[in-house]
């Protein structure tokens, strides 16, 4: 059964570019309610154990190493069909390929450094939140 709820990560690109601000009104403006929300910073070994589904690939050291290389912003997100509009919001995983006025557009510098991440399942973001977020830390 599908949810409304997805996760999110704003990545340390967005964080040490002062984008925090911007991307959350963005996310607000396009009618996201917030559930949950974090500011820390990942250990290689926790930015790991994320990402453990991308390990076979070419990127994954470094993107474990560029995760955990500041601090991040972790935020469950509730919408209507949330997955899906929150994948159209932040738009193409290569900024160069990302849709105009999507985030990724307007924040990101490139594929590795992209400002967010956006669960691509409800069985992934139920895991990502979970990962996160106590029962008691949601709202
Ligand atoms: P995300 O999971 O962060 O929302 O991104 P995505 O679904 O659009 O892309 P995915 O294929 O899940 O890749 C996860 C993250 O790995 C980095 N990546 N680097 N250097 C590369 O070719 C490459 N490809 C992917 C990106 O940071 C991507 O967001
Ligand atoms: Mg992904």
């Amino acid at each position: 059964m599908a949810t409304n709820r997805t996760f999110t990560m704003l990545k340390p690109d967005a964080v040490s570019n002062g984008y925090i601000g911007g991307i959350l009104k963005m996310i607000n403006d396009a009618g996201f309610r917030i559930v949950a929300m974090k500011y820390t910073k990942l250990a290689a070994e926790t930015a790991g154990a994320f990402y453990e589904v991308h390990k076979e690939r070419p990127f994954y050291g470094e993107l474990v190493s560029y995760m955990s290389s500041g601090p991040i912003v972790a935020v469950i997100l509730e919408k209507e069909n949330a997955i899906a509009d929150f994948r159209t919001l932040i738009g193409a995983t290569d900024p160069t390929k990302a849709d105009a006025g999507t985030i990724r557009k307007i924040y990101a510098k490139s594929i590795s450094a992209n400002a967010v991440h956006g669960s691509d399942s409800d069985e992934n973001a139920q895991i990502e939140g979970d990962f996160f977020f106590s029962k008691l830390e949601r709202f």
